[in-house]
């Protein structure tokens, strides 16, 4: 199944979202570096190794990549999400979403896009709901991003996140009903 594309940015880009396949590995890699890198969004401290990194954004998921077409950049991903139930079974209705962009295209409305994408996903799939279970407390533009997409807290994990200085930052849970 494919998502609808192109779809254009809030700048007016147009922006190719597209069911990543093996082709996608390397660059999705590559943005998920940045992401580690930047270390202020999501769990791993180290870049994992191919088979944690398959696990972690292909295998049992549904993975969207994000292109915008850029001659100077053409193989460089500038977005990715993926979608998978958090707990297996009679919770099984519950999504889980992971949604990064590229620092380059921060800003410009793909972050939204791909939430909003996702959730079209989600609720195709027949989802109840979607958990975003990690949110970082200082990651207040995911917060916020969150927040216009209809999620609400609904918990903290006082000192899930160890920082890069040794201290601890708590864990936000997010959570959007699909039902009305
Ligand atoms: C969180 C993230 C996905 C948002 O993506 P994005 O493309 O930058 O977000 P958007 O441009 O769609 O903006 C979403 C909202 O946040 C606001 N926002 C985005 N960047 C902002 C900034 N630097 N300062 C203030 N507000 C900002 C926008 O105004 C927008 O609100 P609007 O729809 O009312 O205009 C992106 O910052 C990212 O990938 N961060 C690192 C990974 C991460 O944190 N993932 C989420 C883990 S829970």
């Amino acid at each position: 199944m494919s998502v609808s594309f192109p779809i254009e940015s809030k700048d007016g880009l147009p922006v190719q979202l597209t069911l990543a396949d093996a082709q996608d590995i390397e660059s999705l890699k590559e943005l998920y570096r940045v992401i580690v890198g930047e270390g202020n969004s999501y769990p791993h401290d180290g870049f994992p190794a191919h088979e944690e990194f398959m696990d972690y954004w292909f295998r049992g998921k549904k993975t969207v990549v994000a292109h915008v077409p850029d001659r100077e950049r053409p193989d460089q991903m500038a977005g990715a999400f993926y979608l998978k139930p958090n707990w297996p079974g009679r919770a099984g209705h519950v999504a889980n979403a992971g949604v990064i962009v590229a620092p380059e295209w921060r800003n410009q409305g793909l972050g939204r896009l791909l939430g909003e994408t996702m959730l079209d996903y989600a609720k195709q799939f027949g989802y109840r709901g979607v958990i975003f279970n990690l949110v970082f407390s200082e990651n207040l533009i995911a917060r916020k991003s969150w927040e216009k997409l209809g999620f609400c807290q609904v918990g903290v994990i006082p000192g899930a996140i160890r920082k890069n200085d040794g201290a601890y930052q708590d864990a936000i849970i997010m959570f959007r009903s699909l039902v009305s």
